[in-house]
């Protein structure tokens, strides 16, 4: 296909490399250690693979919640917490990220336990910053959450109109999660998140307006705001009546994409990433762009320097590898420098501004001298403000990631993602 050369070519210009081959290999204890220990700064990823419902549209690696299956996934991120324990050997974490799944189905059943090994094991200083559901949102809970320490919290609202709920598949009405989102702001969390899809069906401008001018009146900190993206293994991805011409959608998102830019700006809020609008002078609800990470649980991820790795998808395979006393691993795939520096500037274009300075920190090179041309095109075509020190991207460089994004991460993700669902230890993922 068309769309795969062109992938496979802008993937081989900027990583050097012929593919991109995740092997079923897991890293050595030395290496990792070798590598977390060089790390300047690291983030750490916690993933809680389970939900009280399967969501048509959902990429992610979860599982139906039992107590059971809980229990057991508690004993087994304590296993790999410590396993990680001396191999950390004290480095400082700057960032504590839970996501899912739903991490707050694990409220009151091992969340706490698994916090508790995390703090005591790993140098943490850091926030915590939590996924969580609409329906796990009572004042008891709240007030849980806060006491665990939990400062950024994020809520899964996804629409503001009880057609689109119905769509989603969501279990709340709108009256419902709008009394939630109060509540949740009464209780002053450093920043609120909330995450909102558009360019859901049929969806009209004026109901996008609507949407987020509710958003800033509910008191919410910051909004994550994606399109609809099409993952071909999910029910949505394979409802064939879902799928639309791809121009028309790149036109439509555009539009509401302006919409949602335009009432966020004129309200106080700026772009802290490709999607997220933060109210100004609000820390923002970290995301997992972080330039360095250790992943913890069923199908985290972790990024040190020149390795990548993927823990099983599989819960079940998840907990029998800590019960026989292995390090998770499914995937692994080695980078060379070039696509290290390219993931880099992926990233930190995601996020929307970056100093160059940071890529001589980290790479020892000068960030002119290797993307200085490209980011010189970039920017005469209007995507990017590329001055002395600082890049930052342009909302019309926003529109045309979320384009690539469209075109790029989600065949990405569908490949190893979606194999890693299919099998708990695939003996290769070549993208
Ligand atoms: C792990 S979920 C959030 C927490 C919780 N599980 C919930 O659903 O309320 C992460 C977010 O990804 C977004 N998301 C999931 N599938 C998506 C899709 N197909 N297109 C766009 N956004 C999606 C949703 O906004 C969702 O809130
Ligand atoms: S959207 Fe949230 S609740 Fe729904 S399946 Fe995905 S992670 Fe679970």
């Amino acid at each position: 296909m068309i769309s795969e050369i062109i992938r496979k070519q802008i993937s081989r210009k900027f990583t050097g490399l012929p593919e991109l081959k995740f092997e079923n290999v897991v890293p050595d204890v030395e290496t990792v250690h070798k590598n977390l220990q060089e790390l300047n700064t690291i983030g750490l990823y916690l993933h809680i693979p389970f939900c009280h419902q399967i969501c048509p549209y959902c990429p992610y690696n979860k599982e139906i919640f039992s107590d059971d299956a809980a229990q057991q996934y508690t004993h087994a991120v304590i296993q790999e917490v410590q396993k990680y324990s001396a191999l950390m050997a004290g480095k400082k974490i700057s960032s504590f990220y839970i996501g899912g799944g739903t991490p707050t189905t694990m409220l009151g059943k091992g969340l706490e336990q698994m916090l508790e090994a995390v703090y005591r094991h790993f140098n943490m200083e850091c926030a915590i910053h939590i996924e969580s559901h609409p329906n796990h949102l009572s004042d008891e809970n709240l007030n849980a959450l806060k006491a665990l320490g939990v400062n950024y919290l994020s809520v899964g609202v996804e629409a503001l109109q009880d057609r689109h709920l119905k769509v989603l598949e969501r279990p709340y009405t709108s009256a419902g999660v709008k009394k939630i989102i109060e509540r949740a702001a009464g209780k002053n969390f450093e920043c609120l998140n909330i995450d909102y899809i558009f360019d859901l069906p049929g969806q009209t401008c004026d109901e996008v307006e609507e949407a987020v001018h509710e958003m800033i009146r509910l008191g919410i900190h910051q909004a994550a705001t994606y399109p609809l993206f099409h993952f071909p293994y999910t029910r949505f991805g394979k409802d064939t009546t879902l799928h639309r011409n791809a121009v028309a959608t790149m036109f439509r998102r555009r539009k509401f994409l302006k919409i949602i830019e335009g009432i966020f700006y004129s309200s106080g809020f700026e772009r802290s990433s490709v999607w997220a609008f933060t109210q100004k002078g609000t820390e923002k609800y970290c995301s997992v762009t972080v330039p360095s990470y250790l992943g913890i649980g069923a199908s985290g991820g972790s990024y040190l320097r020149d390795i990548f790795y993927v823990n099983t998808f599989n819960v079940a395979a998840y907990v029998k590898a800590a019960k026989n006393g292995r390090l998770p691993v499914a995937l692994s795939i080695g980078l060379s420098e070039k696509a290290q520096m390219a993931g880099w500037l992926y990233w930190r274009i995601y996020e929307t501004k970056f100093r160059k300075s940071d890529f001589s920190d980290r790479f020892g090179l000068s960030f002119d001298k290797e993307y200085g041309a490209f980011m010189k095109m970039l920017d005469f075509m209007g995507f990017l403000d590329d001055n002395n020190s600082i890049v930052r991207l342009t909302d019309k460089g926003t529109y045309w990631i979320h384009a690539f994004e469209d075109f790029f991460s989600i065949d990405y993700i569908n490949k190893l993602w979606g194999t890693s669902r299919e099998n708990s230890w695939p003996e290769e993922v070549i993208l």
